[in-house]
């Protein structure tokens, strides 16, 4: 009886754990989705890309049995797109996204990716922030790219994947992540 009242987990973190999306997922992916972006994907988006789509990965994250992020890449022989990545709103700020991202980057770099790009809307200074600490660099700025507010995108790049110098830099990334995480309490503070 004690054990069920208190069992011996109870305080420890959870890994994400990352899989291929599927079409069984796309409940909780459009949930997400739906909280995540002003303009978003429908339904048939994401099924003709985990079905039709030869150039794309896209994975889903959870925590026990919740999807609480996901995120897909395309990859074209050398070169690879972040096509979107996003965690739930409750569940954001205790490193899941960069969990995800670096997902994308180890799936981009298996495929054969030499260089990533992606958009980002001007004002998403957590997403840029993100992308920078993984070698991201904006290399233009596309003028009124999002047609729900006329916003700029911001178009992001990290280059030379397969290179000693960003292999070391993600190892170095993923050892401070994976510390992050051992502390990562069980459940979001609030
Ligand atoms: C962008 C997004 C995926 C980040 O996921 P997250 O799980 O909240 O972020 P993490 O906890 O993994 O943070 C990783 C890094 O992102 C940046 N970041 C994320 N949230 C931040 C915040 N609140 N303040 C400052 N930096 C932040 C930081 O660089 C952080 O690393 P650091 O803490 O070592 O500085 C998430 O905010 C999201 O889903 N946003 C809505 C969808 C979206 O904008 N997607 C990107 C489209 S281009």
């Amino acid at each position: 009886m004690k054990a069920e009242l208190y069992p011996a987990d109870a305080g420890a973190p959870q890994p994400l754990v990352i899989e291929p999306m599927i079409q069984a997922d796309l409940t909780a992916v459009l949930q997400i989705e739906a909280l995540s972006f002003t303009t978003t994907w429908p339904a048939n988006a994401f099924s003709n890309e985990i079905r039709d789509n030869k150039l794309a990965h896209y994975f889903t994250g959870r925590l026990g049995d919740a999807i609480v992020a996901y995120g897909g890449i395309w990859v074209i022989l050398e070169d690879s797109h972040i096509t979107t990545i996003a965690v739930h709103p409750d569940q954001r700020g205790r490193k899941l996204g960069e969990e995800m991202l670096l997902k994308l980057l180890d799936e981009a770099i298996t495929q054969g990716a030499s260089w990533i790009t992606l958009e980002v809307r001007e004002s998403n200074d957590y997403a840029q922030r993100l992308y920078r600490k993984y070698g991201f660099t904006t290399v233009s700025t596309r003028r009124g790219y999002y047609s729900d507010n006329g916003e700029n995108a911001l178009v992001m790049w990290a280059g030379n994947l397969k290179g000693e110098l960003y292999a070391a830099r993600l190892r170095a990334l993923r050892t401070a992540l994976d510390a992050e995480i051992a502390q990562r309490p069980a459940t979001p503070p609030g």
